[in-house]
Order: structure tokens, then sequence, then C-alpha cells
């Protein structure tokens, strides 16, 4: 079945990936992104693999970007089958809680939690009954690995976007829209950097499975390499 396939922050890294192998799939995917030069980049190199794809000027962290992205959405007339809440931020500053200022977590959580819930907000009058939300997370936001070590604000922001994915998994049980959340592993990409031991492929393994032979019935859970882990 082809689906229509939106995914944030999909100029580059594992957005970028999901969305190259989702349109290899035959899926219309609106890849969407902040800057508009990237964007257009992204948009040509997938056309020139032939894939179905469309571009969507959106910078996930500004409610009035957010707000024209849904308009210029609503003219196109077509309704979303899964939306990938793949972008995000983690900055370099963010090494130690107590030290840092309050503008990288407000910052980072405006992005990765805020940003996304606001996402899924403003585009859930243009989803299909059945559809998916996937919520890219990280380990990093998990309440059961240790924690310390790395980049705190991220890794809060992952705690918030994980819990936003379990409380509106219940809230659109009734709708029948699914929503999960993936850590995709330590992924080689200007966030994950040179040294992770992933590359894209793998990275984007378990978003491109959620979104098409993942059953409907899965949600509110959280997946790494197709399996469950503990929140
Ligand atoms: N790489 C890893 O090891 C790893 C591990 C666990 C989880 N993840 C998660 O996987 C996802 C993808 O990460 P990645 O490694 O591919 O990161 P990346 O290479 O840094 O790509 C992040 C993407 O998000 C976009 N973005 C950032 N802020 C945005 C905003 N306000 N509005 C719209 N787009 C925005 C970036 O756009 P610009 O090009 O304009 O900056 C870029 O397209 C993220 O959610 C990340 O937290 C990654």
């Amino acid at each position: 079945m082809k689906r229509v396939i939106l995914i944030t922050g999909s100029n580059k890294g594992i957005g970028f990936e999901t969305a190259k192998q989702l349109g290899k799939l035959g899926h219309h995917i609106i890849m969407s992104a902040r800057n508009e030069n990237k964007l257009e980049q992204a948009v040509n190199k997938l056309r020139l693999e032939k894939s179905e794809v469309d571009g969507l000027l959106m910078d996930i962290s500004d409610e009035k970007s957010i707000d024209r992205a849904t308009s210029e959405f609503a003219k196109r007339n077509i309704k979303i089958d899964v939306l990938i809440n793949n972008a995000a931020i983690m900055y370099h500053e963010d090494k130690s809680m107590l030290q840092e200022n309050n503008e990288i977590l407000i910052n980072t959580l405006t992005t990765n939690s805020i940003g996304s819930l606001r996402v899924i907000k403003a585009f859930l009058p243009y989803m299909k009954s059945k559809s998916r939300i996937i919520n890219m997370s990280s380990g990093g936001g998990s309440m059961t690995d240790s924690v310390g070590g790395w980049a705190p604000a991220y890794c809060v922001s992952k705690t918030l976007l994980n819990a936003i994915t379990r409380q509106l998994s219940s809230e659109l049980l009734s709708e029948n829209i699914s929503v999960n959340a993936v850590c995709p592993g330590w992924v080689r990409t200007d966030m994950g950097g040179a040294s992770a031991s992933r590359g894209v492929e793998k990275g984007a393994e378990t978003p491109v499975w959620l979104a098409t032979e993942a059953s409907q019935e899965l949600t509110g859970k959280f997946f790494r390499d197709k399996k469950l882990i503990p929140w």
C-alpha cells in the first residue's frame, strides 16, 4: 500500500536516509526542513532516484513556521499516513545540567520535545484514520538505562518526548492512530559524530519498519532494532 509520509528534519542524517528508503519502496514522501536551500537540494537528490518526493519548509521550534507549513500543506489536498518526528538538536556545550545556562535546556526542549508535540497537534487534522506517528527518540531519554556523561539537556528532552509518546498513544487510541518512539542506536551523522558504531542505513531501519510493515496495533511502545526496549 502506497503511503503519504511526512518526515521532519529530513534534509540530512537519519531523516534523509529514512526518506530515501521509504521513497525507494514507492511511498509518497514529504520531506521537511527548516532551510529552503537544504530542503530543495535534498528533494532534488531523491527525485533523481525517481522517488515521489515533495518539500515542506518548517522550523519545528517556531510555532508560526509550523502554522505556515500546515496552511501550505492544506492546499495540497492530501492526507498523511505516517508522520515521522525526526528533527532534533543537541548542543556541543550540553555537558552539565548544573553548570550550563538555562537557554540550552529551554531551546533543546522547545525543539526536540515541545516542537515535536506542536507538529503532531498541527498535522493531526490532516492524518488519516489508522495512521502512524513515529517519534525519533534516543536511549539517552531512557529512565531505565544508566545516566551520565553526555548531553543532559538533550537526554531530558528525549525523556519528555517519550512521555509525550505514551500520553498521545493513549489519547489517540480511539482514533486508531498509533504513536511510538524509536532509538536508532548510535549513528554516524552530524549529531552522532564520526566515531558512532552504526551507519545511517541501520539508523533508518526501525522507523522504516514502523512506517510500513509493523502492525498498526503496536502503540505506546519504545523500539530499537525493531524490538521493544524499556522506557
Ligand atoms: N545520530 C545518533 O547517534 C542518534 C542517536 C539517537 C537518536 N538520534 C535521533 O535521531 C534523529 C535524527 O538525528 P541525526 O543523527 O540524523 O541528526 P542530524 O544529522 O543532526 O540531523 C538533524 C536534522 O534535524 C533538523 N533540525 C534541527 N532542528 C530543526 C528545527 N528546529 N526545525 C526543523 N528541522 C530541524 C536538522 O536540520 P539542519 O540541517 O537545518 O540543522 C537536520 O535535518 C534525531 O531525533 C536524533 O535525536 C540520533
